[in-house]
């Protein structure tokens, strides 16, 4: 497995492998079994994997947030070799913003406006699309792969990815969760013991609301509600908790859709955030404990 460092050596290093299918995985390190197992599926459908390490600073809001994010670059490079990876691609600020840099990619409309923008502003998404179309010219991969957990940023790369035609297959895989249902994060490792036991109840709340639901509830305040009891009665605050249109992420007041029934909340100083999809032709109930095997 290679390490490559700009993007010179990078598309030297893949030029050979063109023509039989490049799949790639974005990360900012630090690397658990969700990052892992989007690198395994993208080693089940392309002979060349890359994976990219990169805290992109234009996506954080609070400088301490970017300060504290893991940065973990010897393990990681192991585990992406363990898992599949022929390319890690792990440039520097400066390769990747060089002096002059000056293009910022902006994905307007309700895609941005809602849940993670409205808390943390549209900025953070523009940080996000810039970065990953940024990566994507790079790489040029066919196939590329997103974690579910992160549903609104795939909807958003999705979209720029579809206005701006670039020639490439969004891959979205189920969110990867612990033993006890709590999505798996890279800020799930500042959790204290004692808060991370509080945040299995982020999950729990979460199957209550697909539990009502499948009992043939569609009315959304009801079920927000539900989900919003539940963090409550741990003692924790939401910060939002929603459901939207999968597609589009427009608010719905019935779930006569597919939805998405998201939401963040912090536990501690660490903020989470996490979802499940709420489809009236599919009971998904089981997705949680499914997902955490
Ligand atoms: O999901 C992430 O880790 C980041 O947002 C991404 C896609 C690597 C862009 O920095």
């Amino acid at each position: 497995m290679r390490i490559v460092r700009t993007v010179t050596e990078l598309r030297a290093a893949l030029e050979p492998h063109r023509s039989g299918g490049i799949g790639f995985v974005p990360t900012m390190g630090a690397l658990h079994e969700g990052h892992l197992s989007l690198l395994r599926a993208a080693a089940v459908e392309n002979p060349t994997v890359v994976l990219s390490i990169f805290v992109n600073p234009t996506q954080f809001g609070e400088a301490a947030d970017l300060d504290a994010y893991p940065r973990t670059e010897e393990a990681d490079v192991e585990l992406a070799a363990s898992a599949g990876a022929h390319v890690v691609f792990a440039p520097s600020a400066a390769e990747m913003y060089p002096a002059g840099f000056a293009t910022t990619i902006s994905v307007g409309g309700a895609v941005t406006a809602t849940l993670e923008g409205a808390v943390r502003g549209r900025s953070h998404f523009d940080g996000v699309a810039t970065v990953v179309a940024t990566l994507l010219l790079a790489v040029q991969p066919d196939r590329a792969y997103f974690g579910a957990k992160d549903a609104q940023q795939v909807v958003v790369v999705r979209r720029m990815v579809t206005d701006l035609r670039i020639p490439v297959a969004i891959v979205t895989c189920p969110t990867s969760r612990e033993a006890d249902g709590l999505a798996r994060s890279s800020r799930n490792a500042r959790l204290s013991a004692e808060e991370r036991q509080l945040a299995a109840i982020v999950p729990r709340s979460l199957r209550a609301a697909q539990d009502a639901f499948a009992s043939g509830i569609r009315d959304a305040h009801r079920l927000t509600a539900l989900v919003r009891e539940g963090l409550a009665e741990a003692g924790l605050d939401d910060e939002y908790v929603e459901i939207v249109d999968a597609d589009t992420l427009d608010p719905l007041t019935d779930v006569t859709r597919p939805a998405l029934l998201a939401l963040a909340v912090r536990v501690g100083t660490v903020r989470l955030i996490d979802n499940v999809v709420l489809d009236p032709a599919v009971d998904d109930r089981t997705a949680v404990e499914r997902s955490g095997a």
